[in-house]
């Protein structure tokens, strides 16, 4: 392994707050810079404004051959599903996060279904259309509650569980007739509804072994009591209970190692993140909702507070190496993440709210920006997710009232958060 390294962090979100936070406490960081970011950063770190269009093979490839850098994180799903890790990978840059084929697992549902039937992994039944009568005709012969997803990215907003056969009748004109989710409509996946809990757990492959984070439980609703609509992630907690012993044992052999493998065999060994979205089943059955090709926000930022080791070695060693043998494990204790967002969130919000952050955190306390900007030194608004606090103590309960106490001295008018993170796990 080289001595030091230049790292390159992608994104905006608290994710890459949270990454980055791990990223500089490693010994074999040289310097870190990061791009877009957001108001957490600091100047030195941040690169300047349109310094490339991370979309865009020419543009990431003509920066980068003029800046050049040892290892680049990639944060969010785009940039991959786009093909950012072959871009670098012709440059030999050293990348964090799949290839364009393997991150089609989240880029296409229906790419992602039909793996999972060939890898024998666990999931609900489904059927994929590409027009709308013969879509309708198959919700016919279907139960109600069912569940209506676009195909490609959609930002979290393409998936409707449907409790009634209108919902469903109206969730598949808006894809296919409305075209509100434009190319990503093309293709409708119908899918089977699953009762259960739901969690998250992460592994960072090297195309071989992988390393399992400990499993997250995510709060989508963006109310307590989980009403109201569907957001990008409220609030999260680790270790999530409802994944135990066993059941985590069935999802190592029956997701992980059947995907990994299924990957190596297509010839594109998975190095990276696999975020396997989870049901749990009333009985302990272990199903997969949907797989992401990135951590997943807000959960990565309670998970890494669990994590015993050098989160820059783990990545980098995934990336061009073989990960057995690092010195890396799971805390005892748990961790907690309660987000702060704007009032309105996720319809429309307001930005620039003034943010006045507390000087000091407390012990085993973390604040991670994710919507926000500096102006002459002072801290704004300029997302939904403004921020996240993470709590890590030695039981939920304990993480939880710290998470809390702390959000208690943030000042910020028109923003909210939910007060019953954990709640099912307390
Ligand atoms: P996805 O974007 O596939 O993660 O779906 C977003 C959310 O919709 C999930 O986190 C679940 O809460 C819900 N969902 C998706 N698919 C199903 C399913 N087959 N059964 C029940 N709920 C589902
Ligand atoms: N919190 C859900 C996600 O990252 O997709």
């Amino acid at each position: 392994m080289q001595d030091k390294l230049k790292v390159l962090l992608i994104g905006s979100g608290g994710r890459e707050s949270a990454i980055a936070f791990h990223l500089r406490k490693s010994p074999l960081l040289s310097e870190l810079k990061v791009f877009p970011g957001n108001g957490g950063f600091s100047d030195q770190e941040i690169l300047p404004p349109n310094s490339f269009n991370v979309l865009s093979k020419e543009s990431v490839q003509s920066f980068l051959k003029q800046n050049p850098f040892d290892f680049i994180v990639v944060g969010p799903e785009d940039p991959l599903v786009a093909g950012f890790a072959d871009w670098t990978a012709e440059l030999k840059i050293p990348t964090f996060g799949p290839d364009s084929y393997c991150a089609q697992v989240e880029g296409s549902k229906d790419f992602a279904k039909s793996l999972m039937m060939e890898a024998k992994v666990p999931t609900a039944e489904y059927a994929t259309f590409t027009e709308y009568y013969s879509s309708l005709n198959y919700l016919e012969t279907k139960k109600i509650p069912i569940v209506i997803k676009a195909d490609g990215l959609a930002a979290g907003k393409g998936v409707t569980v449907a409790t009634t056969k209108e919902m469903a009748i109206n969730a598949l004109k808006e894809i296919f007739q409305e075209k509100k989710f434009g190319e990503s409509g093309n293709q409708v996946v119908i899918e089977e509804f699953m009762d259960g809990q739901e969690a998250s757990i992460f592994a960072v492959s090297d195309g071989d072994s992988y390393f399992l984070l400990p499993a997250a439980q995510d709060h989508k609703r963006a109310y307590d009591g989980d009403q109201g609509p569907n957001t990008g992630g409220m609030g999260a907690y680790c270790p999530a209970p409802v994944v135990t012993d066993s059941i985590l044992e069935k999802v190592k052999e029956t997701v992980f190692d059947r995907m990994f493998e299924v990957f190596r065999k297509k010839g594109h060994p998975y190095r990276g993140l696999l975020y396997a979205g989870l049901m749990i089943s009333p009985d302990g059955e272990p199903r997969v909702v949907e797989f992401n090709c990135r951590f997943g926000d807000p959960e990565t930022q309670c998970v890494l507070a669990m994590l015993d080791g050098d989160l820059l070695e783990l990545l980098y060693t995934a990336s061009t190496g073989k990960i057995q043998g690092i010195q890396a494990s799971v805390k005892k204790g748990a961790a907690t993440v309660v987000v702060l967002a704007a009032k309105g969130y996720p319809d429309s919000y307001e930005k620039n709210i003034p943010l006045n952050l507390p000087e000091t955190l407390g012990q085993n306390t973390y604040l991670f920006h994710a919507g926000t900007l500096k102006k002459d030194g002072k801290v704004f608004s300029s997302g939904g997710r403004i921020l996240g606090v993470v709590a890590y103590g030695s039981d939920l309960k304990s993480s939880v009232s710290q998470a809390y106490s702390f959000l208690e001295n943030i000042q910020a008018p028109k923003t909210f958060y939910r007060k019953d993170i954990g709640h099912r796990a307390l």
